[in-house]
């Protein structure tokens, strides 16, 4: 037997990738995070996320064309949450505002949130731009990856160990972590 539910919450069933925090930084040098649910890979090397047009991320990144995907850790959630809940234009630096652990990016030198799984160094082509100004839909090209040496190390051949630690969003609040490497 199946329910039938209101087609508003489809996207109450079909979870995104892992919970990311996206750093980016204004045109005058003023650091933000803000955290997104809705992402997925693209291409091997080009990271798709979903983001509204108001947010003061997606003007950072339309005049600098530079951000910064982080992977959420189930270690680190209250980050997340508070990187969420309110706008880089509204509070200034977000890390300083929220107490937010900060450092720098290997390739962009962007602030980011400090004990991430791993970070997606990311640039926009110009011609990406209309489609990201239009839909919300942001298409970057990564320019650098960084993984936790833990869960990622020398000669592993995958982020299993890393994957295993990553959280899912199920709605408001709730966030989902789990899985057995099956198959
Ligand atoms: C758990 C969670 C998931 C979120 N997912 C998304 C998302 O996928 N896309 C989006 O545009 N905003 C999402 N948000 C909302 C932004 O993170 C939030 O509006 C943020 O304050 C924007 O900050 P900014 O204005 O500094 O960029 C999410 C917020 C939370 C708490």
């Amino acid at each position: 037997m199946y329910r039938e539910l209101p087609v508003e919450e489809a996207y109450h069933i079909q979870t995104g990738g892992p919970l990311i925090m996206i750093a980016s930084v204004s045109e005058d040098g003023t650091a933000d995070v803000m955290t997104a649910a809705w992402n997925a890979p693209f291409d091997t090397d080009q990271p798709l996320v979903v983001l509204d047009k108001s947010h003061t991320t997606s003007a950072n990144i339309l005049a600098t064309g530079r951000y910064v995907i982080c992977i959420v850790s189930d270690a680190d959630t209250k980050s997340a949450f508070a990187a969420g809940s309110c706008k880089g234009r509204d509070v200034g630096d977000k890390f300083e505002a929220k107490g937010i652990p900060s450092r720098k990016s290997a390739k962009l030198g962007l602030k980011v949130p400090d004990g991430c799984l791993a970070y997606i160094e990311c640039e926009l082509k110009e011609s990406e731009k209309p489609m990201f100004e239009k839909y919300g839909i942001l298409v970057g090209k990564a320019v650098g990856v960084e993984a936790d040496e833990k869960y990622w190390p020398e000669g592993a051949g995958d982020f299993r160990e890393g994957m295993k630690h990553e959280v899912h969003h199920v709605s408001g609040s709730v966030l989902i972590r789990g899985g057995e490497i099956t198959g």
